[in-house]
């Protein structure tokens, strides 16, 4: 299994002063949970609202505050503790990030010591901004948002939901997960490469009923998919998902269209695939379907013996292509490179992602896979075991290969 990109990683968390700071306590464990090594710089309106002394608990390190420390933060040169930081780091991150501190480091000032740090950074910078909808939304925050990414920031934008002042609306921070998926993306040398490109996505497996009560379906979990989305998206494309039956959860920027059925599943991608350019199926869709569905439980008692099935239609391979680039998947367990180049020509795709079932920590239900991708070229790339992020962000490079 390759090793997690955070092994080793040296992140520095800066933390401003609203609400959220609270979140930076569990943004903390998780980056260390994750193998970083983690050292917080506060602002003092920060200070407020959290505690120093738990973030220097939990990141093992002291907290910086001040521009003109009493103390040598983390056995640094006190005087110019701001070079060494910025030269030591891999990654910043701010998060919570207010509009003041958005502002101000949109425009280049140094007047605490987060923001001189900024200024002296080599590293990338992730930006998580937090704030009340009124101040989220004003167009000078928004424009320096825009300002932020213009000078290659990447900006996590804040999400839409309940505000500690009872408004709701967009100015929440985003979920930690979403932040270290950002930070990720980042660290693994990944750009907004897709962004522009509308990208529709499917995931899960499908349930054929039987009855109100019953159903056929099976092991897909639906985690590939979901990371291909999110990876997607974190990337900069417009992302729409189509899901089967999944418990995974999905960024709320990503449009997401539950469906339960094969025939919903077609449906589905019949009506989407015209607003997008890329498709990528992986859902497991199921290839039979009982002919007839009983509207009511069948009884014990019906001594049902068997259940006659139909064939369901096969999206991929009438799904009208119109020179979109179109991926597959190939689930298999035996002769896997024939059958996956057999499925990619008979379903006249750009790529197949061929995941075996006899590589161990792969395929259904777990976190990580090993895939290999064919062109339509013939050309196969056969990738190490990872993580089903890291999977997905090697298919998405493999599809912005293909040239239409
Ligand atoms: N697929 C599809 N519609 C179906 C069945 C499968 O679009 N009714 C798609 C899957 O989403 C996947 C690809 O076809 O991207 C291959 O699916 P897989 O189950 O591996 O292959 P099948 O064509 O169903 O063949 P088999 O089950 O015999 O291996």
């Amino acid at each position: 299994m390759q090793k997690d990109i955070f092994t080793g990683k040296k992140i520095i968390l800066g933390v401003t002063g609203c609400i959220a700071a609270y979140k930076s306590a569990y943004l903390i464990r998780d980056l260390i949970k994750r193998g970083a090594e983690v050292r917080v710089i506060m602002t003092p309106s920060a200070a407020e609202f959290i505690s120093p002394l738990t973030l220097s608990t939990l990141s093992k390190n002291q907290v910086i505050i001040n521009t003109f420390p009493a103390h040598q933060p983390g056995g640094q040169n006190l005087t110019t503790w701001h070079i060494d930081y910025a030269i030591w780091a891999d990654i910043m991150i701010i998060a919570p990030a207010t509009v003041n501190t958005v502002a101000k480091i949109s425009y280049g000032f140094a007047d605490n010591a987060l923001t001189t740090l900024v200024l002296a950074l080599r590293s990338p910078l992730l930006i998580a901004p937090a704030a009340d909808v009124d101040m989220y939304e004003n167009k000078i925050t928004q424009e320096n948002l825009v300002r932020l990414e213009k000078f290659g920031h990447y900006v996590v934008h804040s999400e839409r939901g309940e505000l500690a002042s009872g408004l709701s609306g967009k100015g929440r921070l985003a979920e930690n997960e979403k932040i270290i998926d950002a930070a990720e993306i980042i660290l693994s040398g990944y750009k907004k490469d897709l962004s522009g490109k509308k990208i529709l996505v499917t995931a899960g497996p499908t349930y054929e009923d039987i009855d109100p009560v019953r159903f056929i379906g099976n092991r897909s979990s639906g985690k590939m998919g979901y990371q291909i989305a999110k990876a997607a998206f974190l990337r900069g494309a417009d992302v729409t998902l189509i899901s089967g039956p999944s418990h995974e959860k999905i960024y709320e920027e990503i449009k997401l269209k539950k469906i339960r059925s094969a025939a919903e599943m077609k449906k589905a991608v019949e009506s989407e695939i015209k607003f997008n350019e890329a498709l990528i199926m992986s859902a497991a869709v199921a290839d039979y379907t009982p002919a007839n569905v009983s509207p009511k439980k069948i009884k014990k008692e019906e001594k049902l013996s068997s259940i006659k099935l139909n064939e369901t239609e096969d999206i991929l391979a009438s799904i009208e292509k119109n020179g979109k680039i179109i991926a597959g998947f190939a689930l298999e367990t035996d002769n896997e490179l024939k059958n996956a180049s057999k499925k990619l020509k008979s379903k006249n795709l750009d790529l197949i992602v061929l995941n075996s079932l006899k590589d161990k920590h792969s395929g259904f239900e777990t976190d990580s896979n090993k895939v290999t991708v064919i062109h339509s070229s013939g050309k196969k790339i056969e990738f190490a075991l990872q993580s089903k992020f890291q999977a997905a962000n090697r298919i998405l490079s493999e599809l912005l290969k293909v040239k239409k």
